[in-house]
């Protein structure tokens, strides 16, 4: 399994870039796939220093269903692991059209085109998201109620019942993988550049000497603050290659977390450790539409499928970032 080649879509992005990362150590080629739309390309550069190999990459939309065609018949790809999407949430309740566009009926797409070409193994990137906002203090478990509130989890959840079409056909290999909050990184080359999700955002307003908010102090949780599952992006990338080496059937969808929760206000007292910048003000603000108050993993289904189980902490995530 180790000489495979593997497609990666969206392959020039935070969580690509770390699968490819991590396929490359296995000893796997990987094909990189990415429009730079989000992704970009020195971490690519960055990929192919540090492994000393050359690495393939395809500069193209995820809907120039032609060049995606052409890339999986030259490079023979036995596998696709497919990360390439639309991903900010509040922007999905704006442009929906497109997020279906990009997330499902580009996924559908590719699936069609991997059944053409013979290609038998598909890795889905799917997200919490699916859930949308549960109003329980329960962590979800994959076969819970899904009930997404955004175009975003939507796209997402619906794209993962194309997957599993295509894996339920015999001979065909696969999953999604639902990821919850991702942090971290395995190189200061390969940083979250979005500029959407808590741990970036605290980051962005501390280097321009802003004051980190939270948004709401009211929940029924410990600290009265949002608990979430934040994961480490090299642990989502370990659980990449547990399922693309996994000998046995995998389950159609598994959460990919720690199965520990943690608050903002803990997330902001780490990063303000980890900047020596403790006495900096937080900002108390009212909360956001459609937070759910927590949102954790199950993570056992990835244990006893896979065995794959979370390996970074969260103290280590965040140190990585510095
Ligand atoms: C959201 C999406 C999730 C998606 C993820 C990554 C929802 C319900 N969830 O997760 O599906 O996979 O983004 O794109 O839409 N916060 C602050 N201050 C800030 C920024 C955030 O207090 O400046 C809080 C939020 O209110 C939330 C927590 O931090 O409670 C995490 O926020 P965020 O990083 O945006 O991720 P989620 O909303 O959990």
């Amino acid at each position: 399994m180790s000489n495979e080649t593997w497609l990666i879509t969206g392959g020039a992005g935070y969580i690509g870039t770390h699968i490819a990362d991590e396929f490359i150590r296995a000893g796997k080629s990987v094909i990189l796939y990415d429009s730079l739309y989000q992704g970009l390309e020195p971490r690519i550069t960055y990929l192919r220093a540090h492994h000393k190999t050359e690495i393939p990459f395809i500069k193209a939309d995820i809907r120039d269903y032609n060049e995606i065609e052409g890339a999986i018949r030259k490079y023979k790809v036995d596998g696709i692991v497919h990360t390439a999407a639309l991903k900010a949430v509040g922007e999905s309740m704006e442009k929906s059209d497109e997020y279906f566009q990009v997330n499902l009926e580009a996924t559908n797409e590719l699936i069609e085109i991997a059944k053409r070409n013979s290609v038998k193994k598909f890795i889905f990137s799917s997200t919490a998201a699916v859930y949308g906002s549960p109003d329980t203090m329960d962590p979800c478990t994959e076969d819970g109620p899904k009930a997404p509130i955004s175009p975003y989890g939507d796209s997402k959840f619906q794209a993962e019942a194309k997957v599993t079409a295509f894996i339920n056909t015999p001979g065909n290999f696969g999953t999604s993988l639902r990821f919850f909050n991702v942090v971290g990184t395995a190189a200061p080359q390969l940083l979250d550049n979005s500029v959407e999700n808590l741990v970036p955002i605290v980051l962005g307003k501390l280097n321009k000497g802003q004051a980190p908010e939270i948004f709401g102090t009211d929940y029924p949780t410990a600290d009265g603050t949002c608990v979430r599952d934040y994961v480490d992006v090299r642990d989502i990338a370990r659980a990449h290659l547990a399922a693309a080496d996994a000998t046995s059937a995998l389950p159609p969808a598994m959460n990919i977390g720690t199965g520990r929760g943690a608050s903002v206000r803990e997330i902001i007292d780490l990063v303000l450790q980890a900047t020596n910048k403790s006495d900096t003000e937080v900002i108390q603000s009212p909360r956001r539409a459609g937070d759910p108050a927590f949102l954790c993993a199950d993570v056992s289904l990835a244990k006893s499928a896979m065995g794959f189980t979370s390996k970074y902490s969260l103290e280590e995530s965040i140190r990585s970032l510095f």
